[in-house]
């Protein structure tokens, strides 16, 4: 049996993927209110696929509750935030986790840590806690997570993976686990370096945003088109630029690679400027906003909409967005009434806030694209009227870009 801890964003489609291909699971979590609405039979956030997911673990036998079990291998996918301050990982909830599978785990067990950690992490933070409570019989194993919000049921399946275990044994035993759902290869490797694996991949996708971002602004700075540009040399054999975009939120992109920033602070100058780069994209967009307004005259703020919280679209994670960065940096500048609209944010999370797409649209004259929600791309007739302020780059009428 698996005992599954942490049933967010990542733990709950693990859980839930194992079990639907026959692996007894047993998912834990402290959130007494998620677990009650999992056991009422409610999946807790959106995704393509969950739901189904949901119905066939259920039939398999997958259980809810706030307890930790007893058995041999425990998959711990619990939150990383970063220190704000020192950019390094902040590991105290992997930390609490390991603690409490320890008073329950049986001699031997295999403890896979799932969450992303930096470098060096569970030498540093996990094994003294293995040492100091006489726990060295634990199997440590780490084998982080790629899956992206939106598809994420389609890449559990299909995504490569990595293992990092100290023993070849121990990774063989657990790469068989993850084998009874992923199609894709699986990779045994030690600890260390699949904790940097995971990091290094968001670090590329991260300073790729960031050159695609800083090309926006030198383009914005002397009047070229950044699409164009980036188009055309696209062409080029060698060359694959990414789009810009109004910043990167999500749980990793914007998180992992400061990671590196606070381990080696002296070493990762690349990857600090990238980082700063994208985080002042909000920013950026804010000042765009301002100069569109006063080119068509326009004085009242409040008449001005951002189009989606969320951090990429079709989603309703809101993470570190850009939507709420740019309401962050508004409110900083002691300003507010910027009014703001995303379908698959139903709660009334920020100021000025609509629940309803035509509401939205009659009270602004302006409306900014922060998301490529599908419902925007299927309701353009009712932009017609509108300044159109496409951070996206998805309109292909008449608008202001980055
Ligand atoms: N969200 C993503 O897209 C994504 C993708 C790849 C990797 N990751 C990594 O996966 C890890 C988990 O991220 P997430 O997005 O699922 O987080 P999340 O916040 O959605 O879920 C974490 C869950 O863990 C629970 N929890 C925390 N401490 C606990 C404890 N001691 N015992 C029991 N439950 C506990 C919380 O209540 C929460 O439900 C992070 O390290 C993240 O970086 C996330």
């Amino acid at each position: 049996m698996i005992n599954v801890i942490g049933l967010g964003y990542i733990g709950l489609p693990t859980a839930l993927m194992m079990s639907s291909h026959g692996v007894e699971v047993i998912g834990t979590d402290y959130n007494k209110e998620l677990v009650s609405t999992l056991n009422a039979g409610h999946t807790t956030f959106k995704e393509d696929g969950l739901d189904e997911l949901f119905q066939e673990a259920l039939k398999a036998g997958i259980k809810f509750t706030t307890e930790y079990q007893v058995t041999d291998t425990y998959i711990v996918s619990v939150p990383t935030p970063y220190d704000k301050f020192s950019k390094k990982v902040d590991a105290i909830y992997v930390v609490a986790a390991v603690k409490d599978v320890l008073k329950v785990a049986p001699k031997n067990a295999t403890l896979v840590v799932e969450s992303t950690v930096s470098p060096g992490t569970i030498a540093k933070s996990i094994r003294p806690v293995l040492e100091e409570q006489g726990r060295t019989d634990i199997n440590l194993v780490h084998a982080p997570e790629r899956i992206i919000p939106g598809n994420m049921v389609y890449e559990l399946l299909h995504n490569n993976r990595t293992i990092g275990a100290d023993d070849r044994a121990t990774g063989e035993k657990v790469k068989e686990l993850y084998s009874s759902f992923c199609q894709g290869d699986i990779v045994v490797t030690d600890i260390k370096t699949a904790e940097m694996t995971k990091v290094v991949e968001n670090t590329f996708r991260a300073v790729n945003i960031a050159f695609a971002n800083e090309l926006a602004k030198i383009c914005r700075h002397d009047n070229m088109d950044v699409y164009e540009i980036i188009k055309i040399c696209n062409m080029h054999p060698r060359v694959n630029i990414l789009q810009p975009g109004p910043g990167v939120g999500g749980h990793c992109i914007s998180v992992d690679p400061w990671f590196l920033v606070g381990d080696y602070p002296s070493l990762a100058k690349v990857i600090d400027e990238s980082m700063k780069t994208n985080d002042g994209m909000p920013d950026f967009v804010l000042n765009r906003i301002h100069e569109i307004m006063r080119e068509k005259g326009m004085t009242d703020v409040s008449r001005v909409g951002l189009y989606g919280l969320t951090y990429k679209e079709n989603v309703d994670d809101m993470r570190e967005s850009p939507t709420l960065q740019l309401l962050e940096s508004q409110e900083r500048h002691l300003a507010s009434g910027l009014k703001v609209y995303d379908p698959f944010i139903v709660k009334d999370v920020v100021d000025n806030q609509y629940h309803d797409l035509d509401e939205f649209l009659n009270d602004i004259d302006m409306v900014v694209i922060m998301v490529g929600h599908n419902e925007i791309k299927e309701n353009y007739e009712k932009l017609r009227d509108k300044i159109i302020f496409d951070t996206r780059h998805i309109y292909d009428g008449e608008c202001y870009r980055l």
